[in-house]
């Protein structure tokens, strides 16, 4: 501490002492007598523990000299000169967390020299790196010992049990260590009032902690969250830590109903419950707890009954958080109760992910404190109240997946107004999602966000033209509404900080801005499934960050722009379903391209060889319904990652490559280990509920080449039948020929088998007896003869239309095969015949709707991988303000 001139060390002791006296801790800083250094054996001690010590940021170069009380971190007693207290942490609170954490960050040696210091205090050795090993015994001589924080300091084993002999400890905190304990030494240390062991494992102590803990009668905190501690017991005989205010057991794992001692703690002020496996009622008692401020009991999945009637009395409540269980009843009362209060001050009203009921009141707007309203995954009804506005300091309204109706009231934009009022002083994040709800009519022009905001307003039935904000929206997601009217010209210009863009399924028109061209942060353009018409702009070089492009199922005309090539980032490329036409520009700089979809269009010239040179991390090609021409290039067959080929629909000549036995994409059940973003995709399943279930499962399934409707001519190469994961295999109204490979029985994954319409001969290989997932079949209008094999799916095959027009066929479920070699009768005639083409055309298109569904669930990845990032972003914040649990996130 610096003594520059006696008035500041004055205010500095005034300061001091008023702190000292407030955190009921007695210890002194440097001696203010300018005539008592320090003691020589006391400074000898502290040389030697720096000698010990590893400081790689030189923070103790302040200890030499004399008086060693003027030494950095170092305390003396003002009347003895003895040093009383020694403050060591590590002045990066996030410790090993960051690099200047851990730069800053003492290791080495705890010198026993320590115990010269025989007055000591206060010792503080947090948020440093003792690489992991055991605390030092001798700790537990430090007998005069009242404050002791040794909290994220890497230290490691099982904690000694001498720490019992620091009877006058009321500060004990050692968090955030790999340490473990049995508990036996604590009920020693009758003053403590303050305890936190937030992840020390104490699996041993599991059937006896809460005895143990009760003996402190003087605790007021006590912080074991992540203690491995398992037993909630149900009963507590007598309570002897009645003045108890803290009380954390977060993630814990208790496995049992709330148990009804913890409402007799009427003192409770902070109450942590969450990431527990609790069930049962949350109780009426609950009501006594009238001093609360903050209660967690969220993510507990299993708490059940009605929202107590008394839980809206507790007026004192600035955080309540209930989301991940399974709480019904209405909020309305609840609502009506606690906005009743005099002098309300929540901030953060968390009931999401349950299953409560009831519409919102108007009175919500009396709740003015408000900041987190999350209220999203129930099954709330009606609409938002008016008085919504005068909820000034609302910065995050989660609403989606409700049941809510009617119109977005007009004074959300005086709300929003007001954030702005306020922006001078805060860094406000105004989150507006009323996603998945049926909300319509217009959004109101009032509407203003401010800051960094992210909108989505998805799948509701907003009409009339598309809304704009000026301000720094990053996400805007209308994605499925009935908004009509073209993109607005000045998108590009009104929204410059735009990242994430959705505006697909909706009615919208005209030609594609411009200025869509000046939003250099754009990631995600998704303008599919509209009226869009005119050309593709060709302003890709401005916006090369972009990493998803879905235009699909538009109008859009002309050529892709060769531009599109600058888009080095670009994974999926979406342009299906649309009247483009021209040869595909060379696209080699999209080397990291997931899918490449340019389906239904009027594509021409050869299929390009690049594809297989330059995309090699292409999971997805489909190239159908164009005007292709030229053979396979065999550079496709380096493809190995892909798992879905679509080239049917055009005029491509030529065999079938034999290197198509290379493509790895088909014989591996996963895509791929080392692609994390399909193991995100796995987790957004979870988050995101709902819709994407389906789609997710059938990505990692979908497996399949379709090449039919072509000119491809020669014969079946045997080298497919190693291609043992496909499902799909499409090689319909071609000209080939030759016989069936007859280890076609190996193709096991095999459902959908269309060889139809071909000049294929010979028998049907008795091996495909074996594909036992074989449903759909169909061999029909080729040279097949020789009897049907039976047995296994065969003999569920019973359509004979599947085998129809072979005139050498036979066997069930055709005429039976006759010895004398009569030609077995086989139906025919035009009018079946064409029936039979509308077989073959409803195949195709429910394959290509089926298609469908997995590009969509590609498309809007990103948007939901943001929205899950965000969201686990939001619950570390929650979690590290209070301890780390990384298992739990
Ligand atoms: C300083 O030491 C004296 C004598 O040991 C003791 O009485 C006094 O309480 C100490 N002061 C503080 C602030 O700890
Ligand atoms: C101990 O040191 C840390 C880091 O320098 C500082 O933030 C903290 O305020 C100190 N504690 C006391 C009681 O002075
Ligand atoms: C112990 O130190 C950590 C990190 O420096 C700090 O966050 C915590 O509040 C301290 N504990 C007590 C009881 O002062
Ligand atoms: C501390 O406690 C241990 C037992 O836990 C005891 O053996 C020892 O004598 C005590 N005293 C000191 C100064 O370590
Ligand atoms: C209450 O605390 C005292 C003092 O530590 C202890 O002797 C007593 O056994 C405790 N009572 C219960 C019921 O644990
Ligand atoms: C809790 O409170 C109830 C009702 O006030 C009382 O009957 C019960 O004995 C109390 N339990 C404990 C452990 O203090
Ligand atoms: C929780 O307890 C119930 C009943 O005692 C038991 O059936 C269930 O398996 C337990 N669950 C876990 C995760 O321990
Ligand atoms: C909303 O604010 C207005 C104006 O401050 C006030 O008159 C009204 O009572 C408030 N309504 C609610 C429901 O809070
Ligand atoms: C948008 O962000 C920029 C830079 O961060 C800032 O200067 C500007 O005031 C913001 N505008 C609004 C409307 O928030």
């Amino acid at each position: 501490m610096g003594r520059t001139t006696p008035s500041i060390l004055l205010l500095s002791l005034i300061l001091l002492s008023a702190t000292l006296y407030l955190n009921t801790v007695t210890f002194g800083f440097c001696n203010a007598a300018p005539n008592v250094g320090c003691m020589d054996i006391e400074r000898k001690a502290l040389l030697k523990l720096k000698q010990g010590l590893t400081d790689p940021s030189d923070r103790l170069s302040s200890w030499v000299g004399v008086d060693c009380c003027k030494w950095r971190g170092v305390g003396c007693n003002k009347t003895s000169g003895r040093v009383d207290s020694l403050n060591l942490s590590n002045p990066h609170r996030d410790g090993l967390e960051s690099d200047d954490g851990t730069l800053h960050a003492l290791g080495g040696d705890i010198s026993p020299s320590l115990l010269v210091l025989k007055d000591l205090i206060y010792l503080d050795l947090s948020m440093n790196n003792f690489g992991g090993v055991k605390l030092p015994s001798f700790i537990g001589s430090l007998e005069k010992m009242t404050y002791l924080n040794l909290s994220g300091a890497s230290f490691g084993g099982v904690i000694t049990p001498n720490l019992g002999n620091l009877s006058r400890l009321v500060y004990l905190d050692l968090s955030n260590n790999a340490i473990k304990s049995d508990l036996r030494w604590l009920p020693s240390l009758s003053s403590l009032k303050f305890l936190n062991l937030g992840g020390a494992q104490l699996t041993k102590a599991a059937p006896y902690w809460l005895p143990i803990v009760n003996m402190l009668p003087s605790l007021v905190e006590l912080h074991l969250p992540s203690c491995r501690l398992s037993i909630l017991p149900l009963t507590l005989p007598q309570i002897n830590f009645t003045s108890l205010s803290v009380l954390d057991l977060s993630a814990n794992g208790f496995n049992s109903t709330l148990s009804p001692w913890l409402f007799n703690l009427t003192e409770l002020v902070n109450l942590d419950l969450s990431y527990n496996n609790l069930n049962g009622v949350l109780p009426e008692t609950i009501g006594s707890l009238t001093l609360l401020k903050n209660l967690d009991l969220s993510e507990n999945s299993n708490i059940e009954g009605q929202l107590p009637r008394n839980l809206g009395m507790l007026c004192n409540l600035q955080s309540l958080k209930l989301s991940f269980n399974k709480v019904t009843g209405e909020i309305t009362d609840f609502i009506d109760s606690l906005s009743g209060c005099t002098n309300s001050s929540i901030e953060t009203l968390d009931l999401g992910y349950n299953s409560l009921t009831g519409h919102l009141p108007n009175s919500l707007g009396y709740l003015t404190t408000l900041r987190y309203l999350i209220l999203w995954y129930n099954s709330f009804q009606g609409s938002i109240p008016d008085s919504i506005g005068n909820l000034t300091s609302l910065e995050q309204f989660y609403l989606a997946n409700n049941k809510m109706g009617g119109v977005i009231p007009e004074s959300v934009g005086q709300l929003s107004s007001l954030v702005a009022v306020d922006l001078s002083e805060n860094t406000w994040n105004v989150e507006l999602d009323v996603a998945y709800n049926e909300l319509s009519g217009r959004v109101p022009n009032s509407l203003r966000f401010t800051g960094s905001a992210n909108v989505d307003l998805s799948t509701n039935r907003f009409e009339g033209p598309l809304p704009l904000w000026s301000s720094n929206i990053t996400t805007l997601y209308l994605r499925d509404n009935q908004f009509s009217g073209p993109i607005p010209y000045n998108i590009g210009d009104v929204m410059p900080s735009l990242s994430d863009l959705d505006i697909s399924w909706n009615g919208l028109s005209g030609n594609i801005p411009q200025s869509l061209g000046n939003l250099s942060l754009l990631t995600t353009m998704v303008i599919s499934n509209n009226y869009l018409s005119g050309e593709i702009p060709h302003f890709w070089n401005s916006i090369s960050e972009l990493y998803i492009v879905d235009m699909s199922s538009n109008s859009l005309s002309g050529t892709i722009p060769r531009s599109i090539n600058s888009l080095h980032l670009l994974r999926y490329l979406i342009l299906s379903n649309n009247k483009l036409s021209g040869e595909v520009p060379l696209l080699k700089n999209c080397s990291d391209m997931k899918s490449l979809d340019l389906g239904e269009n009027m594509f021409s010239g050869n299929i390009p060889a690049w594809i297989g040179e330059n995309m090699l991390s292409l999971l997805i090609l489909r190239l159908s319904s164009n005007s292709f021409s030229g053979s396979i290039p065999s550079q496709l067959c380096d493809l190995l990652e892909l798992h879905i080929l679509d080239l049917s629909h055009n005029n491509l000549s030529g065999h079938i490559p034999h290197c198509v036995g290379n493509m790895n994409g088909f014989k591996v059940s996963v895509v791929s280990d080392k692609d994390t973003s399909y193991l995100y995709q796995g987790k957004l399943k979870v988050v995101a509920k709902g819709r994407v279930q389906d789609f997710d499962s059938t990505l990692y399934l979908v497996n399949s080449l379709d090449l039919s409707s072509n000119n491809i001519s020669g014969e079946m190469p045997t080298e497919l039948t190693t291609l043992i994961k496909l499902w799909t295999l499409n090689l319909s109204m071609n000209h080939l020929t030759g016989i069936i490979p007859s280890r076609i029985g190996n193709m096991e994954s095999i459902e959908t088998l269309d060889l139809s319409i071909n000049q294929i001969s010979g028998s049907i290989p008795p091996s495909m007896v074996s594909l036992t997932f074989l449903n759909h079949l169909n061999l029909s209008y080729n040279n097949l003869s020789g009897k049907v094999p039976t047995g296994n799916q065969f003999n569920s095959l019973v359509d004979p239309s599947i085998y129809e027009g072979n005139a050498h066929l036979c066997g069930y479920p055709l005429p039976d095969c006759e010895d004398n070699g009569e030609t077995p009768q086989v139906p025919s005639g035009g009018g079946e015949e064409f029936e039979w083409l509308g077989f073959i055309i409803s195949i195709v298109i429910g394959f290509i709707l089926g298609f469908w569904g997995v590009c969509g669930s590609l498309v809007i990845k990103k948007s939901w991988r943001q929205a899950y990032f965000h969201f686990i972003d939001r619950m570390k914040v929650a979690c590290t303000r209070k301890f780390q649990r990384p298992q739990e996130i």
